[in-house]
């Protein structure tokens, strides 16, 4: 069923409630999620994106019980990612010959997942334009890395609608589809989410571009994202807060995250939070056990933060495969002008803090000299150490 959105333009997307995790199990969804696809219907019929391959067969059968298919004059293909893309093939099965618009680098994206170069591609640059009639044209906006080489947003003029496709979405399921109708602290703590996990190592790009979006003084009264809420009430408030977070965000806020073997280094992690919030009780502390917590929402909290603390036990002179693994992801997202410090117990030969400040170095963080490297069980002197990392943080980033 389609549902209205403004004038003749329409939701035809997949309200995707038991999705569990998105990009294999790399995103954890816990609020459900949408694929938002749009249906024009000015003069011209006109659709923007689709849905998860995995919910096709649903999308084409919805859309041919509203519309003839032949009736669609063209598709506006936003990203190749599946998720978006996921409906073409079996849509293109009904109706080959449709013109599909979407960037050089869509093209190769979509014929490299679904092997149709016969398609009838029309690749589109920012400025091009179509018209759909009855004085409207969309205006496409090519928004390279954000988060693909192939993404870009399509602009309707008159009803003033920014198709944005990932940019400013949510993986948060809102049947009534709207952003004033969403729970405001899942709205929210979904957007941060999506953006520190997905978006942040864009940043750059990220700030440029509402930049370039804000120089063409287009109105905008609605921002229809491809997944959660569509921000139609006061839509510019995500562009500010993009804008805010693409510039090495952060808060008053301290995160520890750590794994142990037998509970020497999570009392490390726990003695560096207390000394923290006894030093600086304004500071907000955030401990958590990589191994047992959701690591986006780790990730998510190391967004937030100035500086974090990052402990493992050594093993097999190594560090412990949940913490190398999370380190891996922390590298991916680019996070840039925090501090970190290192702690961690051992029993033999004691490699994981030395350890853990080369990844985290390169990982772009700025890690301070004062560090915890315990032998067996913390004694009152590791936990004096412990009490120099709080300070240390504390002092290097208030
Ligand atoms: Fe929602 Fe990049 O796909």
């Amino acid at each position: 069923m389609k549902k209205h959105i403004k004038n003749n333009v329409y939701w035809i997307g997949k309200m995707d409630w038991e999705l569990e995790s998105f990009h294999g199990a790399d995103y954890s969804i816990n609020h459900g999620s949408s694929q938002n696809a749009y249906l024009i219907q000015e003069e011209k019929t006109v659709l923007i994106d689709t849905v998860w391959l995995p919910h096709s067969t649903e999308f084409v059968d919805n859309l041919q019980s509203e519309i003839d298919l032949n009736s669609i004059d063209f598709i506006v293909m936003n990203h190749g990612e599946v998720d978006h893309s996921g409906g073409l093939p079996e849509l293109m099965e009904k109706i080959p010959d449709t013109p599909i618009y979407c960037t050089a680098s869509c093209v190769k994206s979509l014929v490299g997942q679904y092997h149709h170069p016969e398609w009838n591609f029309k690749v589109v640059k920012t400025g091009d334009s179509i018209d759909i009639g009855n004085g409207k044209k969309l205006i496409f906006v090519e928004m390279k890395m954000l988060h693909w080489p192939d993404s870009m947003a399509t602009y309707m003029t008159e009803d003033n609608i920014l198709f944005s496709n990932d940019a400013f979405g949510q993986h948060y399921a809102v049947e009534e589809l709207f952003n004033d109708k969403a729970d405001f602290c899942h709205l929210w703590a979904e957007a941060m989410k999506y953006y520190a996990n997905i978006l942040n190592p864009f940043s750059p790009l990220v700030k440029k571009k509402i930049e370039e979006i804000q120089s063409l003084n287009l109105p905008i009264d609605i921002i229809a994202t491809s997944h959660g809420a569509i921000w139609s009430d006061n839509p510019m408030q995500i562009v500010e807060k993009y804008y805010e977070w693409s510039q090495n965000y952060k808060e008053n806020q301290i995160t520890i995250a750590y794994d142990t073997m037998w509970d020497g280094t999570k009392k490390l992690a726990h003695k560096i939070g207390r000394e923290i919030s006894r030093i600086s009780p304004d500071t907000k502390v955030k401990i958590f056990n990589i191994a047992n917590h959701d690591k986006n929402d780790i990730m998510t909290e190391v967004f937030k933060s100035k500086a974090i603390a990052v402990g493992s036990p050594t093993v097999n002179q190594g560090i412990l495969s949940s913490v190398a693994g999370w380190l891996d992801f922390l590298k991916e997202l680019r996070f840039k002008e925090k501090r970190a410090a290192v702690f961690g117990c051992y029993g033999w030969s004691g490699e994981s803090t030395k350890l853990l400040r080369e990844r985290l170095e390169s990982a772009g963080f700025d890690v301070i000299e004062p560090e915890v490297k315990c032998n067996w069980n913390p004694d009152e002197d590791d936990f004096n150490k412990a009490t120099e990392i709080a300070k240390a943080l504390c002092q290097d980033t208030n």
